[in-house]
């Protein structure tokens, strides 16, 4: 018999039951001690009295702390005005730790602390409402993909070259050869496209970057889709629906955990397919009549987004850009090849790119030119380059950056609280 847990006691009010969890929260008066008990699945009030569990056990019930576990068995009510929901008298507990002080109280505590002890501060309640909310985003981005014909096809992590450029590879030794960790699976997941028509991968993806922003981890999920015979405008149109599809389904899934983070779900009740198209150069027109110093040919950066994004109260495509501010792969835009076939779509309310795609080139002669322009070492790319000898095919694909949907679902400030163990510029630790 598996271990009952809160979530599934609706069914059992009125019968007395044995939950296991630990304490998140104490309170007592004279010969009555109210737990708050939570086991992971929901919260209950638990109350201990001296009369119902006897003198013995209620002397051990006086030892509990925060963050002690244990086992408690009673009957379970409904009751609306106890947090969770529902209220046990407890007539038998079983004590299997009493946990040390608690290192995180009520007061304030500092995010460097917070971060030092994020082991123990994933169990807060606001942290387990940011991490339920990603859990659920990541089933609904597979449920989109798997509906929509997507084939599941995982990337490799360690490779021998590089996808977004050389400055922000992770190096490892390979066996006496060096080695990167995958920035993106973007170019294995074009063959694999090749095999499916449409794929995807979902995995970590790991990026040396030296900016301290509220945006940038170095260790961060993504999730790259492709799909053959698809141009850059169908790309922006599957990217639009999956997001369409999965911001109400999450919206939906989740109600609790955005009430619990008092987030304010008005823009993201918004969020529906079609998204507005801005082309790069009609963006830095508007950025300059906003009185940014941006010229044209330089590149958009987190300041510029946060501006445009005030502009739109929907996520919406940054598309066309400079082809020297993009890699190597992406296909010229017909008859004006100083731009290319890219989109990024910026999420509003200041949160910018959640998503960058494009069209890739698929032409053998012009993608090995670009190679060298970009001064790729050509021979390592040979078999990328197969792909564009073997039944070439126009396709489009893009990758999603995890963490940013979850700070920007969930209102988060910082990427931080988006991941169970953030790995930033400045921290490894825990
Ligand atoms: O825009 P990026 O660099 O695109 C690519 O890597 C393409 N190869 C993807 C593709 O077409 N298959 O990264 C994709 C997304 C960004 O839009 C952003 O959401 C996220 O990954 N991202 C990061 N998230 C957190 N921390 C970082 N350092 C990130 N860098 C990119
Ligand atoms: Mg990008």
């Amino acid at each position: 018999m598996p271990t009952l847990r809160i979530s599934d006691i609706a069914e059992r009010t009125g019968e007395e039951i044995t939950l296991k969890g630990w304490v998140a929260n104490l309170r007592s008066s004279g010969s009555i001690l109210f737990v708050q008990f939570r086991d992971g699945s929901g919260l209950l009030q638990a109350i201990v009295s001296k009369d119902a569990v006897g003198e013995e056990l209620f002397q051990q019930a006086k030892t509990l702390t925060i963050e002690s576990s244990l086992s408690l068995t009673g009957v379970v009510q409904q009751d609306d005005r106890a947090p969770g929901g529902y209220e046990m008298q407890v007539s038998a507990l079983h004590i299997v730790q009493v946990g040390q002080e608690y290192p995180i109280g009520k007061k304030e505590h500092g995010v460097d602390f917070l971060m030092d002890h994020r082991h123990l501060w994933l169990r807060s309640p606001r942290q387990t409402a940011i991490l339920r909310i990603r859990d659920e985003i990541i089933w609904q981005l597979r449920k989109w993909m798997k509906e929509n014909g997507f084939v599941l096809t995982d990337t490799p992590i360690l490779t021998p070259t590089s996808c977004e450029g050389t400055t922000t590879l992770f190096e490892t030794d390979y066996f006496g050869e060096p080695a990167y960790l995958a920035q993106s699976g973007q170019l294995y997941l074009e063959a694999t496209t090749a095999a499916f028509g449409r794929a995807y991968d979902f995995g970590p993806t790991f990026r040396a970057e030296k900016s301290k922003t509220r945006r940038h981890l170095t260790e961060f999920w993504m999730l790259d889709a492709e799909a053959a015979f698809v141009d850059f405008a169908g790309n922006m149109e599957i990217q639009e629906q999956m997001i369409s599809a999965v911001v109400q389904n999450v919206l939906r899934e989740r109600q609790s955990d955005f009430a619990l983070l008092e987030r304010d779900t008005s823009f993201l009740e918004k969020v529906k397919a079609p998204f507005p198209r801005l082309r790069y150069d009609d963006a830095v027109k508007k950025l300059q009549e906003l009185g940014n110093p941006i010229k044209v040919g330089d590149d958009i950066g987190a300041d510029e987004e946060m501006l445009l994004t005030k502009e739109y109260d929907t996520p919406f495509f940054l598309t066309h850009f400079p082809a020297a501010i993009k890699g190597f792969y992406f296909q010229p835009e017909e008859g004006n090849p100083e731009r290319v076939l890219g989109s990024d779509l910026l999420a509003p309310e200041g949160y910018g790119e959640i998503i960058g795609g494009a069209q890739r080139i698929h032409d053998l002669a012009l993608l090995e030119q670009k190679m060298k322009e970009y001064k790729l070492p050509v021979k390592d790319y040979q078999w990328y380059l197969d792909l564009r000898r073997y039944g070439s095919f126009p396709h489009s694909g893009f990758g999603l950056g995890l963490e940013r949907v979850v700070a920007w679902m969930c209102g988060l400030d910082h990427v931080r609280e988006s991941i169970p163990f953030p790995r930033l510029l400045t921290r490894l630790r825990p």
